[in-house]
């Protein structure tokens, strides 16, 4: 596949990350990402600390993520956002490693990989409960995790990556792509 060509979603192959699985060539802006992919994903997965999906179109892997339990501190959030039942903790599903290589960044591959995650959420909540999506963001994607509604903790201007959610049953927040 060329860089440019258009990406047809429907062809593209959604895969738990395997032994076998050859990630050496993918890489996208982030070296720390680039890092965990290369080196430490499947350690990770091993120890079921989180589960890795490799997105791949014509055989070539482009895109990334890594999925586990998380929760979300009510007496964290501002009181707009806090649900109203007394529950200290919600449960939700982390996003982490989230990652397009660099060829074929802009080409709405990232916002599949976050549709993607949406997706999983939901069918969670309906087996396991979750109610949030949530992530640390570097800081230059902050605006990129806004546009599906994400939003940021407060006080978490000095934090190197800043914690976002989403509420994933708050339909207003969740724009189509
Ligand atoms: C951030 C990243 C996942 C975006 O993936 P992508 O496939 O390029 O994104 P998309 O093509 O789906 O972009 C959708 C929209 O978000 C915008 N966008 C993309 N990257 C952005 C960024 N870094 N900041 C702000 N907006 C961004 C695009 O311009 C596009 O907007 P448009 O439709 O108005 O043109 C990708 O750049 C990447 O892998 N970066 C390195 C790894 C990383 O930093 N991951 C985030 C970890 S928290």
């Amino acid at each position: 596949m060329s860089s440019r060509e258009k990406v047809d979603f429907d062809k593209v192959i959604v895969t738990i990350l395997r032994q076998e699985d050859d990630l050496s060539t993918f890489c996208c802006e982030n070296s720390d990402i680039n890092d965990f992919i290369h080196n430490e994903a499947k350690d990770f997965q091993d120890e079921r600390l989180g589960m890795s999906y490799v997105f791949s179109y014509d055989g070539t892997p482009i895109g990334f993520v890594t999925l586990s339990m998380a929760d979300l501190k009510r007496d964290r959030m501002e009181l707009e956002d806090r649900l109203q039942i007394g529950v200290e903790n919600y449960p939700a599903l982390q996003i982490g490693q989230l990652a397009v290589c660099r060829e074929h960044e802009r080409q709405d591959i990232g916002t599949f990989l976050c549709y993607f995650c949406l997706g999983k959420a939901y069918r969670f909540s309906e087996e396991v409960g979750c109610r949030f999506l949530v992530l640390n963001a570097k800081r230059d994607v902050i605006s990129f995790y806004r546009r599906f509604g994400f939003k940021l903790l407060p006080k978490q201007e000095k934090r190197d990556q800043p914690l976002m959610f989403l509420n994933i049953f708050n339909k207003k927040q969740i724009m189509p792509p």
